[in-house]
């Protein structure tokens, strides 16, 4: 036979590559409505800017017939492009090659576009679709994923780490994306799991679904685990590119910078947003609308410990990190996961230069023995810790309650907020009025001829003294109290003067803070 052209070699060898686990296994992806590694890659990526890396790597292990099967790439497809013209570094797993199984030569290949990424300063995006750990090739898959994990951790806080779960990830497969900054998923064909179903099955005797067990709608709402889910690919990979429009390229960057025109500022809208009934529930999400840049709030964890709304937006052009008390959600209280979602996003954005603004109406800690047993002490901690150590500028709004610990916790100027306003309706205190009239007037009610009567009035006391800001602005707690409407003005005069803001945290190899 004829030895092909030294040109020919190469373009078989490509056409090998691009098919993956070839056609019948394409045709099988696409009739589960998922894209192939590539397509998801063209697909995110600016057109025609993806450089491959490593298009001819092959798989090292021939056990279990795998000498009989050669597929180029090794199941994993890797290099760099553009995103809104900056630079990103991908990694996509191809199902159709061995399940997008992760094997030595695959995790090498995922190594060496990380420590690419980390030299350069680079954000890493992963398209994970993959089995866990190939089967065929024993411990070295496993020291492969370990030499992932390790990349994921020493790149944590340095470059951002954006996860896809693009199909169903089980095993190994769920522990580097566990490690990055934000998980996406996708309804009803992405799933995340340890052990599936059927090893739950024979070990718990418990009957569950793939989906029950970890489709989208579990980690978004139940476990937390996803940060963001999606109906369909497309609208993943089109959110993590508005995500990483919000963010630097690496810890050493400031976020990029927007266009703004300056115009009207103010805001009448938000004078009448806060209920008359101090109790009564109002949605914060109409707050933070009327504050940032028109639509630009990209809220981040949204199904999951709705009682707090966490999220990136844009003032006056720059990134900001949003941290808001929901009351329309259990009254906007602190509880366990509420605390692990605020923490970790603070610490997000600490880490990656992105200011903090802070919209505090808070009741208090959630009580109760659930909380209590589950150690809400350890959790709430973690967000007291978080603001403490957070060195961006940060700014608190107080819109209404300010109560007990959660006053403390949620960026008080105590634990080094740099400026922190309040609305005339903000209400700061250690607990309401109702409660702390029940405590301290305790013996006057019951020798109360009329106690509710006593009480009431009571009540009404401490409300006069306490149900406002003035107590906390008289000391210097609040720098200002401001008008609703006015607040845009005063964020964007105020993120403005913080902007070369220069704190370091003292000297120290890492902080113990309680994980
Ligand atoms: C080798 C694998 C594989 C694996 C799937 N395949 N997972 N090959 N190693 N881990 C192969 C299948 O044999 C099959 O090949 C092809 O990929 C497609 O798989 P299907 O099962 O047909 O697809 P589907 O029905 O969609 O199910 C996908 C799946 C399932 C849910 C991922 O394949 C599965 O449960 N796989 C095993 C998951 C697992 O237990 N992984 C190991 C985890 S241990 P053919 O040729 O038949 O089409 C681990 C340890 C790391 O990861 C720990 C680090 C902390």
């Amino acid at each position: 036979m004829a030895q092909k052209s030294p040109l020919d070699r190469l373009k078989d060898l490509n056409a090998q590559a691009q098919l993956g686990g070839g056609q019948a296994r394409i045709d099988a992806q696409h009739a589960k409505g998922k894209l192939t590694a590539r397509e998801r890659i063209e697909l995110f990526v600016d057109p025609s800017s993806f450089v491959e890396i490593g298009r001819l790597v092959e798989h090292r292990s021939t056990l279990f017939g795998l000498d009989q099967q050669k597929f180029l790439g090794d199941g994993v497809v890797t290099g760099y492009g553009l995103v809104d013209s900056r630079k990103v570094f991908v990694f996509a797993q191809d199902f159709t090659v061995l399940g997008g199984s992760l094997a030595e030569a695959h995790a090498q290949k995922i190594c060496r576009i990380m420590d690419l990424a980390m030299d350069n300063g680079v954000p890493v995006i992963g398209l994970n679709d993959s089995g866990g750990a190939r089967i065929q090739e024993g411990v070295v898959s496993l020291g492969g994923y370990a030499d992932i994990f390790y990349r994921n951790t020493r790149a944590s806080g340095v470059i951002p780490q954006l996860s896809a779960i693009l199909g169903p990830c089980a095993g190994g497969a769920v522990y580097s994306p566990a490690l990055t900054d934000f998980i996406g998923m996708v309804e009803g064909s992405s799933y995340m799991f340890v052990t599936g179903p059927n090893v739950v099955k024979t070990v718990t005797h418990e009957v569950v679904t793939s989906e029950e067990l970890g489709g989208a709608f579990t980690h978004a709402s139940k476990s937390g685990v996803t940060h963001f889910t999606y109906p369909n690919e497309r609208e993943l990979l089109d959110g993590f590119r508005t995500l990483l429009s919000y963010l630097p390229q690496n810890c050493q960057e400031l976020p990029p910078r927007w266009d703004y025109t300056p115009s009207d500022e103010s805001r009448p809208a938000l004078d009448t947003v806060i209920p008359e009934n101090a109790n009564a529930p109002y949605d914060m999400r109409a707050v933070i609308d009327g504050l940032v840049d028109d639509a630009s709030f990209f809220e981040v964890h949204r199904e999951f410990a709705e009682n707090i709304v966490v999220g990136f937006a844009r003032l006056g052009g720059r990134s900001i990190g949003i941290v808001a008390n929901q009351p329309a959600f259990l009254a906007g209280v602190l509880d366990i996961k509420s605390s692990q979602k605020a923490a970790r996003f603070v610490r997000f954005c600490d880490a990656f230069n992105i200011p903090l603004l802070v919209l505090e109406d808070v009741p208090g800690f959630l009580p109760g023995t659930d909380q209590e047993w589950n150690a809400i002490i350890t959790n709430g901690a973690k967000l007291l810790y978080a603001f403490a150590e957070a060195t961006v500028p940060r700014i608190t709004v107080i819109t209404r309650k300010a109560y007990g610990g959660a006053y403390d916790v949620m960026n008080s100027k105590h634990i080094g907020a740099d400026l922190n306003f309040a609305w005339p309706t903000a209400e700061i205190a250690v607990m309401g009025a109702k409660g702390a009239a029940e405590i301290i007037f305790k013996k006057e009610i019951e020798a109360s001829s009329n106690p509710a009567e006593t009480w009431a009035q009571k009540e009404a006391e401490y409300a006069e003294a306490f149900a406002n800001p003035y107590g906390a602005a008289a000391r210097g707690y609040v720098d200002e109290v401001i008008l609703p409407s006015q607040t845009r003005i005063r964020l964007l005069e105020a993120f403005s003067l913080l902007e070369n803001k220069a704190v370091k945290n003292p000297r120290k190899k890492h902080g113990n803070g309680p994980l």
